[in-house]
Parts: C-alpha cells; structure tokens; sequence
C-alpha cells in the first residue's frame, strides 16, 4: 500500500517521478504528492490521483535533479490534500515519503508537542518528520545519524524516502516491513516500492531489507544498518520487459491480464512438466521435496484472493497427495495462538509477496520450527527472502486490483506440488499421473476457447450490471472458485456477493432467493454434477435467475437454468483453472457497464502492507 518513488541524479527528477507514480498507483490512488529540489524545496500535494497531481502541477515549477512521490492508500488521516504526502517538518528542514504504519506515533507526537512542535495533520507521517527534525536540530548531527537516531525510536513498518534541504546532495531511503528497492544507473539513483518504476531506467537494483538505510548522492551509494554497521550492496538484474507493465491496447489492466492466462498459465508450468520424461521438476523444492512428501501436516496461509487458491490447494493436496491440509487467512493464524509443530510444513500463498499479515504469519511459524515454502508472483519480494523455499508462479507483473492471472498461476504451482508429491507417494498410478500433467498442459488452449465467448458474457451483464445481490455456488473443487467468482464482483463493481457451497445454500441463503436474484452455479461435470443440478432445481423452485457454468454440451442444466456458460471439460482437478475465468470476464463487464474504474477499485490496493 502507497507507492514511493525518488530520484537523484543528472536528468529532470519530475518525468521520472510522475512516471514513476502512474506505475505504482495500483499500490494506492487516494492522493498524491511530489517533491523537487532545486535550490529549495517545491511540495506539491493533491487529493484523487495521480492525474490530478499532474493537471495541478501544470503551471507550477517542476524543475529539479532531485524528488520524491508518493501515491497514497490513507490509514492515518482521511484522504485530503495536507494529509497527502510528503510531509515536511515543522521548521522545514526534512521532507519525507512514507508506505507503512508508525504504531506508536500517538506517544511519540505527545512528546513532541511537550517540546514545542505542532502538527499540520492526521498522518503518523508528520510525526516521523518532527521525530527527525528535532533529532537534528538537538542534536546537532548529521541527516542520516537523525534518521537512524529516529528510527530506532519507531515502532511499526515503513518504506521512507527521505530529502534533508540542508544536505540537497542526497536521498536517504530506509525500509522496515515495506518494499523498497534501489535502481542503480549511471551516476544516477532510483527509488521504488517496487521495480515498476525503475525497469525503463536501469536494470540494476538493490532490493532493501529490513532495518536498511541507504544514502544515495553524489559520493554514490552507502548501506547501513540502522545501528550503523557497514553493509555491502548485493545488485541484482531484474529480468522485466517494459511490454509487461503496459496495457498493450486493452482498456484495463485487468482485462489485459485475463486474457493473458493462457500464456501466463504455460510460463508457469514452463519447464517444469514434462510430457516427454514424465516428471514435474520444481527447482525451488529440491532441497525440501523428500521432507514434501513425508508432510504429516500442510498448513496454506494466504489472504483474498491467495486465500482462495489455498483452498483449491487443500482439494488438490488432500485429494491427490494424501496430506491433511487447513487453510488459514494470515490475519487469523498469526493471532489466535496456533498449534504449530517442528514437522508442519507451511506454505504461504502471495501475489505480492509483500502482504503484511501472510508476512507476520510466515515469521510465526518460522519462529516455532515449521519449513516455510513460498508461491509468490513478485521476484525478489519480502516473502520470497523470508521463506525456507518455494515456487514462483511466473505469471508476469499484475497491475489490476483485483487478482486475475495470479490466481490461475496459483493454482496452477499447487497442481504442480499436489501431483508431484502424490506421484512420489504412489498415491496416484503412473498413467493417473500421466494423465493429469497432459490434461495440464491442454488447460492453455482451453481457456483460449472460454476468452472467445466475450461476446457472450457481455451479453448477460448487460442484464444484471443493476442488481444489488449476487449468489455464487460451486462444491468441491468448484466451492472456492465460488468465493473468488464473488470477490471479484464484489471488489470491482461494489455489487453484494457471496460465495456458498452449494449445499449450504439450504442453511441461510436460501431464504434470500426470489426472481430479483441472480445464482451463478459453477456446475461442471465432475463427482458432485447429480448433486449441484438438485441446488439449481431448489433455486429455479423459487424463482430465482440462474447463470450456470457447464461443461461444453451440457443439455441436463441448459434446460434448466436462465443463462449457461460453458467451458471445455477437463478432470475435476483442474476445473478450477477453466471455470473461473468466465467468473472474472462476467465480474469485469459488469463493472465497465456501471463505470467502475476496475484497475482502481475504490478503498483497495493491490499490496497491502499494513495488518
Ligand atoms: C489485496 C489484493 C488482492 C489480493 C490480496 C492478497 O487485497 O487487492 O487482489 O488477493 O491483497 O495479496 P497477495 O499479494 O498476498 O496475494
């Protein structure tokens, strides 16, 4: 949550930061801000996007080598122009860029205050700013001594970009909980939250960890620990095409990123299953594979979206592999005291990588023994450094909001694990196995199929884009693609949904159908088809509108249900892949026709980086 960006060097500071600001607002969209040096300090901060920032700073001078920008997702203080970021102490001399959260800033402003220093606004931010400036002045030290002397006084998470006005030759960044990357070009520095902004410049880069600062400027770049120890800059290349954080001629990222599965959901398995040898090869697992297969435990730790795929996992692994598995939101798990053993393994599901309560709980299990595995879509992110191993889902940067592509290469990574594990386990029979990583590698194709019906899912969202409430019902493995189905209409469109088991549609939900009521049923063939076509008697029995997804040729539910969408069939295991993406075609249509921004969806972010 919140994008930071920063420059310093040779060239103008403003294209690069405006830029930099377009690439990072998925992070957060609620306000934006910019600083330049050039002699003194111009700040200019907007409510609304990062668009609204660029028409106000039109007749404004931008001029400078030096800048920082910040788009923000607000936790402390309502999205306006003061709380917007940077923040600028209070007699001038710091101004500061903040993704994170200062727990205990309420003391430290208490304190501040008793020593004259007054607040402009809501933000913890400002607080930080103060902290350091007063740090400075009393102390009479250097920039960065301040800021290390400040941050050791900081409970909480923060990503920082940081300008001291009497030190104009450098930026000082510090990372503790929050994304923070360096671009390193020539004679010149960037600063990001993450690679997006840098990419076009320099592939050079220098991911931060916790409890780092870096001083960047003229004398080139210094590393340190906030207690001052030395450190020595590991520069890595980033291997990402400018192409893939573009929209290539789609409206929105989303529909981009749709579109891109079956490309997306190859690279992922790239490499990695072989129809030729027989065998799936998960490099990252190497080490740990034997101690895969003799799991007594699985425990899947996600949120949201991730979430859901972890519950594709527990099907899969459970079903395939022969593992006990529980899913756990990270939130939940990290607080409420959780059983966790020397021999659990733990894999934690993230898009991001960065996801503050995924994160937390990862540390928790690490802390109590457990082998912590990884999927995470982001190189290099905080995730993929914390874990003990992993498999990345190579699905390529996702922009939209609302989880797409990740999901499917999710997914996809625990159809890889799930098999590989019940194939070394002889729970699955070789031509079972066989069977399935063919299967796999016809899902591309089938959902280049599914992609042609746009036409039709358009056709029938146009027929419920006014509704209030949507119903999704799906069982087994088709249960958890209910809850995304629902999610992301609900996340994109601000339409009411929930997500069932179908047969627990009789416990609660039941009571809510009548004609007004649109039931998506994802009702494939697979072991519970008898079962879901009596839910979708029990819904038509009361009016209700039901949009099934079926198997291609299904003539059973086509007679019964309002609208049918059909997919290719495919073995019960892999369905989730299909069926989900008329869910996200129907959702993202929807959206379009009621003039919802689907990249930006109202109060979210794509990485969310505080608990
Ligand atoms: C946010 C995003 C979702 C995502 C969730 C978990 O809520 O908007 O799309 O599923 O975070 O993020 P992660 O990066 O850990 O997968």
């Amino acid at each position: 949550m919140c994008g930071i960006v920063g420059y310093i060097g040779s060239k103008q500071a403003y294209p690069i930061l405006i830029n930099g600001l377009k690439r990072l607002e998925y992070r957060g969209y609620d306000s934006a801000g910019i600083s330049l040096l050039n002699k003194k300090v111009n700040t200019y901060k907007k409510k609304g996007k990062v668009a609204d920032l660029e028409d106000f700073v039109s007749d404004k001078d931008i001029s400078g080598n030096i800048g920082i920008g910040h788009t923000r997702w607000a936790t402390h203080g309502e999205p306006n122009d003061v709380n917007a970021h940077p923040h600028v102490s209070m007699n001038g001399h710091f101004i500061l860029i903040h993704n994170g959260i200062i727990e205990n800033y309420s003391r430290l402003k208490e304190k501040l205050q008793n020593r004259g220093y007054t607040f402009q606004t809501d933000t913890d931010t400002e607080v930080l700013a103060n902290l350091i400036e007063y740090i400075y002045l009393k102390g009479n030290v250097s920039a960065e001594i301040a800021v290390r002397l400040a941050l050791s006084k900081v409970i909480g998470a923060y990503g920082l970009a940081i300008i001291c006005k009497n030190e104009p030759d450098k930026l000082i960044a510090a990372r503790k909980g929050s994304p923070l990357v360096i671009g390193v070009g020539e004679g010149e520095y960037y600063i990001a939250s993450d690679a997006t902004p840098i990419v076009e410049h320099t592939k050079s880069v220098i991911y931060l960890n916790d409890d780092d600062v870096a001083i960047l400027g003229g004398d080139g770049l210094t590393l340190k620990t906030i207690k001052n120890d030395k450190l020595t800059p590991k520069v890595q290349k980033i291997d990402l095409d400018i192409g893939e954080i573009e929209k290539n001629g789609f409206d929105y990222f989303m529909l981009k990123e749709i579109f891109e599965q079956p490309r997306s959901i190859l690279d992922t398995f790239r490499g990695r299953v072989s129809l030729d040898k027989k065998e799936i090869h998960l490099g990252g697992l190497h080490t740990i594979f034997p101690k895969l297969v003799n799991a007594k435990r699985i425990i899947i730790i996600g949120c949201g979206t991730s979430w859901h795929a972890g519950l594709v996992g527990e099907y899969l692994i459970e079903d395939l592999a022969r593992i006990p598995v529980e899913v756990e939101y990270g939130s939940e798990f990290r607080y409420r005291n959780p059983i966790i053993n020397e021999d659990d393994i733990v894999i934690a599901i993230s898009q991001s990588g960065e996801t503050a309560d995924t994160l937390a709980a990862i540390k928790m299990a690490k802390q109590a023994g457990a082998t912590v595995l990884g999927i995470c879509n982001v190189v290099g992110s905080s995730i993929t450094r914390e874990t003990d191993a992993g498999v990345y889902t190579h699905a390529g940067p996702e922009i939209g909001v609302a989880s797409t592509k990740a999901f499917t290469a999710q997914v996809t990574v625990l159809t890889m694990i799930a098999t590989a594990i019940g194939y070394e386990k002889k729970v699955i029979s070789k031509d079972n196995f066989y069977n399935l990583i063919t299967e796999l590698h016809d899902i591309p194709a089938k959902i280049e199929k599914i992609l042609t019906n746009n036409d039709q899912y358009l056709k029938v969202s146009n027929l419920y884009k006014d509704v209030t409430n949507f119903l999704y019902l799906g069982r087994g493995y088709l249960f958890p693609v209910a809850l995304e189905g629902a999610l992301k209409l609900k996340e994109i469109s601000y339409i009411h949904a929930e997500g069932y088991p179908a047969a627990e549609m009789k416990h609660g939900p039941i009571a809510l159908i009548d004609e007004k009521m649109p039931v998506v049923v994802i009702a494939t063939k697979d072991k519970s088809y008898e079962k879901i076509v009596s839910n979708i008697q029990e819904v038509k029995a009361r009016k209700g509108i039901v949009i099934a997804i079926v198997s291609e040729g299904d003539t059973v539910i086509r007679d019964m249900a309002d609208h049918v969408l059909e997919v290719p069939e495919t073995r019960q295991e892999l369905a989730a892949l299909l069926t989900v993406v008329p869910l996200q075609l129907l959702s993202y249509h929807i959206a379009v026709l009621r003039s919802c921004n689907v990249d930006q969806p109202r109060n979210l972010a794509k990485s969310v980086t505080v608990e």
